[in-house]
């Protein structure tokens, strides 16, 4: 049973900021991370592979993994969760209220989704950088024929995602607390609310006085705080809510 407080509130919010996490691309077929049988932190060391120093350790092993999780993106197709929140996005834009969409995914597929202002705060799988020169190249082809790729100045390739120990990237880590200590409406969807600094986006909200929204089949550190905490999947309790909205 929706809210009535909460329809009306995604139907009228003058500005709204989304997180999304693993969980919105969980019926996309995309594996999350902390998943206690299929997530990829239950199956795989993260040490091992998302770290600098795995990189540079055993540069083949961490690419190979990268790759196929890439390929295995490119496979995949945004759900009704990410296209849902594409078309809440350009009504806004049509009422000239400001949406802003923050991921912690490196799928892309909200951007395949249609959405178009979306901030990346963990980077993505497709964007391959030199360690030596800088130098970046989109990749969203095969899999590569040699591991980790090379760039034309000779140097290793890695993929554009943040590591374990890395910063985030700063311009989009800004973008993101600015636009979340302004909003009205708060959503936290399909994240576990446990990795920082993305995790405290949501106090920067709450100081300002704004409304939170999380939706997730599971509890998590922020369902407390939020003032509605929806049990369920994305692919379905957020299209139902907006479509109440009439947005
Ligand atoms: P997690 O794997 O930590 O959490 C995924 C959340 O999605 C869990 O709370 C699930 O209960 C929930 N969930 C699962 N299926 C869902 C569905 N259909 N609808 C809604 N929710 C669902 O993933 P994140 O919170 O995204 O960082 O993890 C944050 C960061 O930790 C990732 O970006 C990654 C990882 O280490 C980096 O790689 C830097």
């Amino acid at each position: 049973m929706l809210d009535h407080e909460l329809i009306d509130l995604v139907g009228a919010a003058h500005s709204i900021v989304v997180l999304s996490g693993a969980g919105v691309s969980a019926e996309s077929g995309i594996p999350t991370f902390r998943d206690a049988l299929t997530g990829l932190w239950a199956r795989f060391n993260p040490e091992e592979l998302a770290t600098p120093q795995a990189f540079s350790k055993d540069p083949r092993l961490v690419s190979r993994w990268y790759d196929e999780r890439r390929c295995n993106v490119l496979k995949c197709r945004p759900n009704a969760g990410h296209f849902v929140l594409a078309q809440l996005e350009k009504a806004f834009q049509e009422k000239n209220r400001p949406f802003t969409l923050i991921t912690q995914n490196v799928d892309r597929l909200h951007q395949a989704a249609g959405s178009q202002n979306v901030i990346e705060l963990h980077g993505n799988l497709f964007t391959w950088r030199c360690v030596d020169c800088g130098k970046e190249r989109d990749e969203n082809g095969l899999a590569f024929d040699e591991h980790p790729p090379r760039c034309e100045c000779g140097g290793l390739r890695r993929p554009g995602v943040v590591w374990f120990g890395e910063a985030l990237p700063g311009e989009a880590l800004l973008k993101a607390q600015r636009a979340s200590g302004r909003c009205a409406l708060f959503m936290s969807l399909g994240t576990s609310s446990v990795v920082y600094p993305a995790a405290a986006l949501v106090d920067l909200a709450l100081q300002n006085g704004a409304k939170v929204l999380e939706i997730n089949p599971e509890q998590t550190p922020l369902s407390r705080r939020a003032h509605w905490s929806l049990r369920g999947k994305c692919g379905k309790t957020l299209p139902d809510l907006i479509s109440r909205a009439g947005n």
